[in-house]
């Protein structure tokens, strides 16, 4: 039997009709039509369907949606601003740090929280908030390269 939810995504509300079993990326992708966040493994192992919730990043295939009710969810798709890409898209870009891109906006949400947090992370704090980011393309050092430089654009340097 389905239930009404209403989710508040990248600054707007959502009032759906949902199953109590289907998840926050579920909900993103099917209901919302957000579907810049991906689905990889389905089961908590490759963080592809990370999105930030109230500040934190999480695999949104671990989240019922009905959990995500009154929190402040952020996809990849509410980072860019009039237009303009939010400084880890563009490094992201700048430092090719995209192959094919599957594992792209999960990597960049997963930054995005770092970087709201922890304004100057070193390579190791980088290293060790990415690590349940799996990427099959890049070898990670282009990533981890353009998290450093966005987090130099952020503070201005
Ligand atoms: Fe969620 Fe892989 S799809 S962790
Ligand atoms: Fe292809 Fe990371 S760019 S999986």
């Amino acid at each position: 039997m389905k239930t009404q939810v209403r989710l508040q995504v990248n600054g707007f509300e959502y009032d759906l009709l949902i199953e109590p079993r289907w998840t926050l990326l579920d909900v993103l992708r099917d209901e919302i039509g957000l579907t810049g966040t991906k689905e990889g493994c389905g089961k908590g192992e490759c963080g592809a369907c990370t999105v930030v919730m109230d500040g934190e990043a999480v695999l949104s295939c671990l989240v019922l949606a009905i959990q995500a009710q009154g929190k402040n969810i952020l996809t990849i798709e509410g980072l860019a601003r009039e237009g303009r890409l939010d400084s880890l898209q563009d490094a992201f870009v700048k430092y090719g740090a995209i192959q094919c891109g599957y594992c792209t906006p999960g990597m960049i949400m997963t930054s995005k929280a770092l970087l709201s947090k922890k304004p100057h992370p070193t390579e190791d704090e980088i290293k060790t908030v990415l690590s349940g980011n799996l990427c099959r393309c890049t070898g990670y050092v282009k990533i981890i390269e353009a998290v450093r430089n966005a987090s130099r654009t952020e503070a201005g340097e």
